[in-house]
């Protein structure tokens, strides 16, 4: 009796939890569609980099082995760890404002290649649930240091992301150049940064790569010393897809029209050349040697002839072979 009241409750929670369970399993192929977030046009990005020892260059990891991801120094332009925007194309100042001793030896790995400027950007905004304060919606005005970063890597982790390998992150690796100086050292601080947004239809407002890397870098640098503030010059290009438009204006035809015309020039050089030397060298050595020989076939016709007038025919016949040679 006490039953029945309660079974069709309990039909409907059944019905209801299979209903949810068989709609998880279809969607199951796209696991993280119903949280993922994706940014909208402006968005900020935040970047933060790999933690590396002074000593070696060597990246620092974790209790649980994970890599260690710290923000960007913060730029004094804008008072925060550097940030792009999604879509925004735009020149970033970002001036630190003070090398320490730390930075300057992290400088110099990256610009001698000992280890690579390794950063990340979220390849979406981070989820809120991890994030409680993301620097991209600004709702958590200055209740939180951008450290949260690093718990959010450490979450990610933790849900079965390995380290730079995790989906949630776009690695944006800066090739920092520069030259090392025993007192000091110049970094190349201009510095290119393209993000690739993934296409439209495949993921909108979601990054797909991203790179940066030093430009004219033996022309333009900073000379930087401990305590000197260095000022990184970012020009921050994005690309709706993860194919490079061709940047070389007019390059097909350009390309096409100068490959032909060096193909027909250098055609035209060769046989100029060919003619030149025919009519310069070989047409005069064998003008000579046919004059030449005419002269002596002349001489050897005489002497052919000196001897038949001589009626000795057999020895001057012998004498103009061997004049010949
Ligand atoms: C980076 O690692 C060093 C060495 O473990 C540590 O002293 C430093 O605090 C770390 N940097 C940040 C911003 O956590
Ligand atoms: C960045 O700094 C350079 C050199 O100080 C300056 O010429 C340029 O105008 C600055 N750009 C921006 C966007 O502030
Ligand atoms: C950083 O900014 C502060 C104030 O915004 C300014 O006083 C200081 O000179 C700046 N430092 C550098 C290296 O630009």
């Amino acid at each position: 009796m006490s039953r029945s009241p309660y079974s069709p409750r309990l039909a409907l929670t059944v019905a209801y939890t299979f209903y949810i369970a068989l709609a998880a399993a279809v969607s199951s192929q796209e696991p993280l569609k119903l949280i993922e977030k994706s940014y909208v046009a402006g968005e900020a990005i935040p970047v933060s980099c790999l933690n590396r020892t002074i000593d070696t260059g060597e990246h620092i990891t974790d209790e649980q082995g994970q890599l260690e991801y710290i923000p960007f120094p913060t730029c004094n332009e804008t008072g925060r760890p550097l940030e792009l925007h999604f879509g925004i194309e735009k020149e970033i100042n970002c001036t630190i404002e003070f090398i320490d001793d730390a930075f300057f030896h992290l400088l110099e790995f990256y610009v001698h290649n000992d280890a690579p400027l390794t950063c990340r950007i979220p390849s979406r905004p981070l989820p809120s649930s991890i994030l409680p304060s993301s620097s991209g919606t600004g709702t958590g005005t200055g209740t939180s240091p951008p450290v949260d970063e690093y718990t959010v890597s450490d979450e990610s982790t933790k849900k079965g992301a390995m380290g730079t390998q995790s989906t949630l992150y776009t690695p944006l690796i800066m090739a920092l150049a520069g030259t090392l100086q025993l007192s000091h050292l110049h970094i190349s601080n201009a510095l290119n940064l393209l993000v690739h947004a993934a296409p439209k239809a495949v993921a909108p407002g979601t990054i797909d790569a991203a790179a940066a890397y030093s430009v004219s870098a033996h022309t333009r640098q900073a000379r930087v010393s401990i305590g000197d503030p260095l000022t990184l010059q970012f020009s921050v290009r994005w690309y709706p897809g993860t194919v490079l438009p061709s940047g070389w204006r007019g390059m097909g035809g350009h390309l096409y029209t100068s490959t032909i015309v060096y193909c027909l020039l250098s055609a035209g050089a060769s046989a100029a050349i060919c003619v030149a030397y025919f009519r310069g060298v070989e047409l005069p050595r064998r003008l000579r040697r046919y004059a030449r020989d005419k002269a002596y076939g002349g001489g050897g016709g005489g002497g052919y002839g000196l001897p038949v007038s001589n009626g000795g025919g057999y020895n001057g016949y012998g004498y103009g072979i061997g004049k010949r040679d």
